[in-house]
């Protein structure tokens, strides 16, 4: 069956993690953005699971609410605590199925799946979509939901096809229409302290465009 974006509508005041075990594959890009499109529609988290502490280091200073939590017990009670003090909560998780990983997949309604493309990457996120599946299994009510995208793309691309097809077929996760082509503004970005949603120039606003079309397949537009 071949499913595409949509069917992962969530609701206000809920837990999105954004996690893949595989390393780089632009989790904290993904959660840095989504934190500042959800905090331009109610209070926002970014919980900062990730003992590299990305995130909280490309929020240094600006007016953004994050917090650091990597012990498993303690992110799963503050994710619970938080999502009734906050429309979002928005987890960071490391590159890696660590207990502190299961943790926010099964404390979270979403679970976002940047993947590269790639035999290797798309292998590699299979075991996130495991625990995807044992966390479904386990909550009986359908989430989390899991909505993997396609991040660091190259158009007309062998590997792009076919990570699509994959992704598509995929039974544990929804694949989103939105793919995130790779752009230097992505990296550039943190030096000047800014996301694309709010750096000036063309290539800025292009990439501001993945991203809210990523955002909006899983936020509703009234939220
Ligand atoms: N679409 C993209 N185009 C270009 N560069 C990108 C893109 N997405 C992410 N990057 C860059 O790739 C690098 C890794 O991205 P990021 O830190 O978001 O990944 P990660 O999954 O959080 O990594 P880690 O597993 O180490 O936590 C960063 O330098 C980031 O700026
Ligand atoms: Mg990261």
């Amino acid at each position: 069956m071949t499913k595409l974006g949509c069917e992962v509508l969530i609701a206000m005041g809920k837990i999105i993690a954004v996690a893949n075990q595989k390393g780089g594959t632009g989790k904290t890009s993904c959660a840095v953005h989504l934190l500042h499109w959800c905090s331009q529609r109610g209070s926002t988290l970014l919980i900062d699971a990730d003992s590299q502490e990305s995130s909280t280091r490309l929020l240094q200073g600006r007016d953004y609410n994050c917090q650091i939590e990597r012990n498993p017990e303690d992110l799963f009670e503050l994710a619970q605590e938080e999502a009734e003090n906050n429309q979002y909560v928005i987890i960071d998780c490391p590159a890696s199925l660590a207990e502190v990983t299961k943790a926010a997949i099964y404390c979270s309604e979403l679970v976002l799946v940047p993947v590269q493309p790639g035999v290797l990457d798309v292998d590699s996120a299979n075991q996130t979509f495991r625990q995807l599946k044992h966390a479904q299994k386990i909550r009986k009510d359908g989430t989390p939901k899991g909505l993997a995208f396609i991040n660091r793309a190259t158009k007309g691309t062998r590997a792009l096809s076919e990570a699509k097809e994959y992704l598509q077929q995929h039974p544990h996760v929804t694949l989103a229409k939105t793919v995130i082509y790779q752009r230097q503004l992505i990296q550039d970005a943190p030096a000047s302290r800014s996301t694309a949603f709010t750096l000036p120039g063309a290539t800025a606003k292009e990439v501001a465009g993945f991203y809210q079309s990523l955002f909006e397949e899983v936020l509703p537009h009234n939220a």
